[in-house]
């Protein structure tokens, strides 16, 4: 086995640009990034540029709402909240109030923070609730109302207010309230209502809101969402009970009732969104701080970059035989763990340390044969005193939605969030007019199977009461070797979220790479199980492909693009660089533009 010599790069987006140190560093608009035929060259994503404050999201109308309350003054996290609501109307097979997700923060003044608002196990949750008489998992894990977990996202939104919002709550919960009074529905939301139609079928209350004599609601025609509206006036009264309690929390009991499911206002009243530690490690001289349990994205993100450090894949050449290889095994190697150990930290021990060590990273690197493919099978979890027998294979939803904002003051948001598959559980809470998630699909119903993202878990994250289910969302913020704010990003795509957002930092600081470029480039995604290599569409060299197939990969194009990163990058010069990704079409605004 012939082993990668290390070499540690030490130049760095800021100073290769400064110093011409590393000769080789592609320049930022560089086409031949990508093959011929690639669906986005980077010289035709062109960032939004603005001086005072920048708000990214999947949908202009959000992005805009979040844009206004900066404008007004609002800090980064009173955007959030604003934005967040406005997603939830404007964006409802993602944007949530019945869902959940992660909230990462980082204040001018160095305060960092990560708020976990993902959604809980109902307290009469039991291991083996979605398995069949046959011993399989049933149906009922992504479709319908035992799929739903506690919903997270108005307590995260009230908690990350309290903590640092500075503009008053109501406020911020208005313009979604507007929005829900009625929109015109544009080629985004009328495509995925198309795309979706039959499902949106499934359940009165939904085909209700989102389809007109079955069919569903087409590009300029008005969309009125009136029981969200009185649910978001009741959100923006009384606050986090205005969902938790009351009429709301009595609204969700019922819709549970009718339709067998076992969520009840007592878990409502539970429900708690903490604050935990970031996960922040060093890349290239770089700080990124992520998400920590139950996420697993900033482990895994930390364990798949502190391998590729070892290595110089500038000298390599972007996406070359040996880069695309030392990548993959890299991501084999970080979701092998991931897979294994990681669950809620409120239930399972996390060898958070361990994972993320130095250490480890050299053991793990050592691991890798630079000329074959190492295959799963023989791909290990790396811990033997946490080591496991039970293996689960499990599905996550690829149908989340990122935001990211940075405010003039400097203070910057990102956020993951997500109600799971595409519309959630599909039932929306009759009189309240939301979706709820499908969330519990999350857990391993049967460690040991793959989900329905072929993901093999283990018992780490079995389904317990009132437990959090393992999540992929990874809201990332990167500083510079100064210490300033560098990179926000994030993006949905279940367990490609995190092979997403480490190839947007690996793009900025390893290929020097603008927001443009490093969103543009075709992405690839491994996660151990199965034991494949996919890459975008065009997206890799034939030639390239043939290379990894004669090291042993086992290399798929996907059928559809990879994830939607919604990116900031601050530029030297101070100025803020904003890119919606061009995979779904979002909007970066600007407060003030610039050039
Ligand atoms: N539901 C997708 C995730 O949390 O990773």
């Amino acid at each position: 086995m012939r082993k990668l010599a290390l070499s540690f790069l030490m130049c760095a987006f800021g100073t290769l640009v400064a110093t011409g140190a590393c000769s080789r560093n592609r320049h930022p608009a560089d086409t031949a990034l990508a093959p011929a035929g690639w669906a986005f060259p980077a010289d035709q994503v062109i960032p939004t540029y603005g001086t005072d404050g920048m708000v990214s999201t999947t949908d202009r109308v959000a992005s805009e709402v979040g844009a206004e309350v900066l404008r007004r003054g609002g800090n980064a996290v009173d955007a959030a909240v604003a934005t967040h609501f406005a997603l939830a109307v404007v964006n409802p097979e993602a944007g949530n109030i019945g869902g959940g997700g992660f909230m990462i923060v980082r204040l001018a003044d160095g305060t960092t923070a990560a708020l976990d608002f993902r959604e809980k196990a109902p307290r009469a949750a039991t291991r083996d609730m979605y398995l069949d008489s046959t011993g399989k998992v049933s149906e009922r894990a992504l479709v319908g109302h035992l799929a739903a977990g506690v919903p997270g996202s108005v307590a995260g939104m009230w908690e990350a207010h309290k903590r640092f919002g500075s503009l008053p709550w109501a406020e911020l919960v208005q313009p979604a309230i507007n929005l829900a009074e009625g929109i015109v529905v544009h080629a985004r939301l009328a495509r995925s209502l198309q795309s979706n139609v039959a499902d949106l079928r499934r359940f009165p209350a939904t085909a209700a809101i989102f389809l007109v004599d079955s069919q569903p609601l087409r590009v300029g025609d008005r969309f009125v969402q009136r029981d969200m509206a009185a649910t978001l006036r009741r959100i923006a009264r009384d606050g986090k009970d205005g969902f938790y309690r009351g009429e709301t929390a009595e609204l969700i009991e019922a819709e549970m009732r009718r339709g067998g499911g076992i969520m009840t206002r007592e878990d409502l009243a539970a429900y708690d969104a903490p604050w935990r530690d970031p996960i922040v490690f060093e890349y290239r001289e770089h700080t990124v701080i992520s998400m920590p349990p139950p996420s697993s994205g900033g482990i895994t993100l930390a364990q798949i970059l502190n391998t590729l450090e070892g290595f110089d894949l500038h000298s390599l050449g972007y996406h070359s035989p040996d880069h695309v290889h030392l990548w993959t095994e890299a991501a084999k190697l970080a979701f092998v763990d991931r897979n294994e150990y990681l669950a809620d930290p409120d239930f399972v021990p996390q060898p958070t340390r361990e994972l993320v060590s130095e250490e480890y990273a050299l053991r793990k690197r050592a691991e890798i044969d630079a000329d074959r493919a190492t295959p799963s099978s023989r791909v290990l979890p790396g811990l033997g005193p946490f080591a496991r027998t039970a293996r689960t294979a499990r599905r996550e939803g690829e149908n989340t939605t990122h935001y990211s904002i940075i405010d003039r003051g400097g203070n910057a948001v990102a956020v993951t969030t997500t109600i799971n598959s595409l519309y959630g559980n599909l039932v929306t809470v009759a009189g309240a007019g939301f979706l709820l998630n499908n969330e519990m699909d999350d857990f391993a119903a049967l460690p040991g199977t793959p989900n329905q993202f072929g993901l093999v878990q283990g018992e780490a994250n079995a389904i317990e009461p009132g437990k959090r289910m393992l999540s992929a969302m990874t809201p990332t913020i990167v500083l510079d070797p100064a210490g300033r704010v560098k990179l926000v990003t994030g993006s949905p795509g279940g367990p490609t979220i995190i092979t997403t957002v480490a190839q947007i930092i690996s793009n900025v600081v390893d290929f020097a790479m603008d927001a443009g470029a490093s969103t543009a480039a075709p992405r690839l995604h491994h996660q151990h199980l199965p034991d494949t290599l996919f890459y975008e569409r065009d997206g890799l060299h034939p030639d390239v492909v043939a290379a990894l197939r004669a090291r042993g990969h086992d290399v798929q194009a996907r059928s559809g693009y990879q994830g939607d990163t919604q990116t900031i990058v601050v530029l030297p010069d101070g100025r803020l660089a904003g890119v919606a990704d061009p995979r779904r079409g979002g909007a970066a605004v600007a407060v003030r533009s610039a050039r």
